[in-house]
């Protein structure tokens, strides 16, 4: 069987293909590039190849299992320096991955609203006392998921809506992500030239591991048996096939991993969804008059959860238009042929370009770029062809915190929608994309007002 050849962009003598990638806005690069060289491309990157897939066929294939493993490579590596071991950095076939995998899937479902509530309703007293004034979106919602983690996961209130600033967390995690992005971009040279940031990363890092060692510390110091909590299971539970339990330190780096994968994740989701519900006002109408229909101006209740269903799938529409995962990383176990069409070396990295994958109108339609929730409703979820939806990610490595995140976004919006009227601070706000490790909109605001009889 012949294989196709794989369009490259022409590369330079040792800088390979560096100068078609934006070290501060890599995913816009990917973008452009498929656009020009199609749903395929190879890239020379820092002596290694980067093949970029960005429709359905391919990325459907590369969602076999048998062929396709994750890889951790690039800015994965680089954030590895920060949670090693822990589920999302982890090798495929480390040791401690399955551990702590089989151990926390069970506890990682949907939980009580309880907590949940208590840090939203800061959050609601926040947004009263701002009045007039303007509230970056990202910024409060990275807040909230921070504390929502914080005290959901273990029992740890960072109080991020109680003083001016964030908790130093916030940023130091935001400053090695950075970090972590420009590292995987850059020649080794350079990167070794650097010593001021690798010196300011380190310390960043040791700053968050000892948090992370301390709320261990003050578990271990002051035991709560009957929570039901992440760091309780961490902490006792036992691998049902070894039998055995996690190390401390393994558990840092899966606390950490914790506040890296959940916070900026909810936080540019709940953004992006927010940008396009008010640049799409019947879409607000719609999901305001559900919250309306469902608990009117009654307290909500873990029971309304699963009636929100116009809600549920905005937030899976504002992931498909743009979620705040770029790509997803794989690599080929063998040589074998993508799509029975291109050679694959296994030492190749393969990006799942996540944006113009959710765009393909094959699977989408013609109206892929326009934002629209009722495409899931009536059976069009179901009817969505295998692999279609990757925002969460593929196969065993697929997001662990999906459920947990699923009922925080829904409560989220159902809560803003019941108690306030939400407008754009700016109406003529065009999306602007802000890069870390994950995407949100860049210097997105919303004024809020409460709603007459909603106290
Ligand atoms: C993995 C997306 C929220 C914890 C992933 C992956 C994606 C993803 C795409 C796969 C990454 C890869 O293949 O390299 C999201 C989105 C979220 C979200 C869009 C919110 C809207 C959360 C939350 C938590 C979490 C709230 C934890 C509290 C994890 C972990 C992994 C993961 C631990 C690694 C799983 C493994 O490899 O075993 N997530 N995530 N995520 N996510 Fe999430």
């Amino acid at each position: 069987q012949v294989s196709l050849p794989i369009p490259q962009p022409p590369t330079r003598f040792l800088f390979g293909n560096l100068g078609d990638i934006d070290p501060e806005n890599m995913p816009a690069s990917m973008w452009k590039l498929a656009d020009i060289y199609g749903p395929i491309f190879k890239l020379d990157v820092a002596n290694r190849t980067m093949l970029v897939c960005s429709d359905y066929e391919l990325v459907n294939d590369l969602c076999d299992s048998d062929r396709f493993e994750k890889k951790v490579d690039g800015v994965l590596k680089e954030v590895r320096f920060l949670t090693k071991d822990g589920l999302f950095t982890a090798y495929p076939g480390e040791p401690n991955w399955g551990v702590a995998h089989r151990i926390l899937v069970p506890v990682f479902g949907p939980r009580g609203i309880q907590k949940y509530m208590d840090i939203a309703s800061q959050m609601i007293l926040r947004w009263d006392r701002f009045g007039d004034r303007e509230i970056v979106c990202s910024d409060d919602f990275t807040r909230l998921a921070f504390d929502v983690i914080g005290l959901c996961a273990f029992g740890y209130r960072f109080n991020n809506f109680y003083s001016p600033d964030a908790h130093p967390f916030v940023k130091q995690m935001g400053d090695v992500l950075t970090e972590s992005g420009k590292r995987a971009s850059r020649l080794q040279l350079e990167n070794t030239l650097r010593v001021f940031s690798a010196s300011q990363n380190q310390e960043n890092v040791r700053a968050m591991h000892q948090l992370c060692d301390e709320i261990i510390a003050e578990r271990q110091a002051h035991p709560q048996p009957d929570s039901n909590d992440l760091l309780n299971a961490m902490l006792e539970g036992r691998d049902p096939q070894t039998g055995e339990k996690l190390s401390a330190e393994n558990i840092r780096y899966n606390l950490v991993t914790f506040l890296v994968a959940g916070h900026e994740t909810t936080s540019g989701s709940l953004s992006f969804l927010f940008f396009h519900l008010l640049k799409n006002p019947e879409t607000y109408m719609k999901a305001q008059k559900e919250v309306d229909d469902v608990v009117g101006d009654k307290p909500i209740e873990y029971k309304h959860l699963s009636k929100f269903v116009y809600i549920k799938y905005a937030i899976f529409e504002a992931l498909r238009y743009m979620g705040p995962i770029a790509f997803i990383a794989k690599h080929a176990k063998k040589p074998t042929k993508l799509a029975g069409k291109y050679d694959i070396d296994p030492a190749d990295q393969i990006l799942c370009n996540l944006r113009p994958f959710h765009h393909d109108p094959k699977v989408w339609g013609d109206d892929a770029d326009v934002f629209r929730p009722e495409r899931f409703l009536n059976g069009g979820w179901e009817s969505l062809p295998k692999n279609a939806f990757k925002a969460f990610g593929d196969g065993e490595r697929a997001c662990i915190g999906r459920g947990f995140t699923e009922q925080e976004m829904i409560l989220t919006v159902a809560l803003i929608l019941q108690k306030f009227q939400v407008e754009m601070a700016d109406p003529s706000y065009s999306l602007h994309v802000h890069v870390t490790l994950t995407l949100k909109p860049e210097d997105f605001r919303i004024k809020v007002r409460r709603r007459p009889g909603r106290d």
